[in-house]
């Protein structure tokens, strides 16, 4: 499955006279499978983006909305909104029955999401508005789990976590990506989360798209970047400062675990004690 979006512009309305382009003509399309990162700095149209995407919002002009069957599930930036039902489990399984799927299936995917996100099964039967910030927010990312979209659209994810909660969730994402071959698309401005995670960034200011690429080929966007005041993810820039400084290190690499292993070599190589200026 692929996701599309062409020409996708959305105009609010401010009061009544005054307009407000949230995205102009936004392109770009995702394969199946495809884990992308989303960053800009706030306000930039992003939360728009993924809403557009999930059909929430109607695009003013171009094409690329419409929720298909369960197939994209949007995961939001404020859960606790969006609650409503009496406990934790009811409310992970709302997706699964509207579905259609037998009791005992969506019974079977609230347990997965569940263990999945690492919820204590002690807080399954409360109310979610029980649960903190944090178990709330993975409480919403299990509800859209539990409907095992093929293309999850994450706005956010890691507001509200703390650290071991942040590298549970890159475990689950890489996990599902790698192993049940599901697309990811996420809004954050966490850049080594999103590095982590995904292996290309868009970049949207003010609604426009300035750059689509592999992270490891940002090259001059780069300058974008640093204008937006944006930062690079940790190792990256690492990298490219390892690599000013003379050291035989390629930072064009499209994933932190690629980053980690071009460190690595370069350790390997200081302890073989080849040289270099
Ligand atoms: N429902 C709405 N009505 C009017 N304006 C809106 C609406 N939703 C968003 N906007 C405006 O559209 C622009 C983009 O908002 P959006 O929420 O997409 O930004 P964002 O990139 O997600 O920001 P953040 O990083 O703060 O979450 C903002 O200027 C915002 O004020
Ligand atoms: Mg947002």
């Amino acid at each position: 499955m692929e996701l599309k979006l062409e020409a996708v512009t959305v105009e609010f309305h401010r009061g009544e006279r005054q307009r407000h382009q949230a995205l102009k003509e936004v392109t770009f399309s995702l394969q199946a499978g495809e884990a992308v990162a989303l960053l800009g700095p706030t306000g930039a149209g992003k939360s728009t983006l993924l809403r557009v995407r999930a059909g929430l919002v109607k695009p003013t002009a171009g094409r690329g909305s419409g929720r298909q069957d369960g197939a994209v599930a949007l995961a939001i930036q404020e859960p606790d909104r969006g609650f409503f039902a009496a406990t934790v489990r009811e409310e992970v399984q709302f997706g699964p029955d509207n579905l259609g799927l037998s009791n005992k299936e969506s019974a079977a995917r609230v347990d997965w999401a569940l263990q999945l996100v690492r919820l204590p099964v002690a807080k399954w039967e409360v109310s979610p508005f029980q649960l903190s910030g944090g178990e709330q927010r993975r409480v919403a990312l299990a509800s859209v789990l539990a409907m095992r979209p093929r293309i999850l659209l994450l706005d956010e994810p890691t507001i509200g976590l703390d650290r071991a909660g942040k590298e549970a969730l890159i475990f689950i994402l890489q996990r599902l990506i790698k192993e049940e071959g599901i697309g990811v698309l996420i809004a954050s401005h966490d850049p080594d989360f999103l590095y982590a995670v995904t292996r290309r960034v868009l970049l949207l200011e003010q609604g426009v798209l300035r750059a689509d690429g592999p992270w490891g080929r940002l090259g001059e966007d780069l300058a974008s970047f640093a204008a937006l005041g944006l930062k690079l993810p940790l190792l990256l820039a690492v990298l490219r400062e390892l690599k000013a400084a003379g050291a035989p290190v390629n930072p064009e690499q499209d994933s932190a675990a690629e980053a980690k292993e071009e460190l690595r070599k370069l350790l390997r190589h200081q302890r073989e004690g080849v040289v270099y200026n």
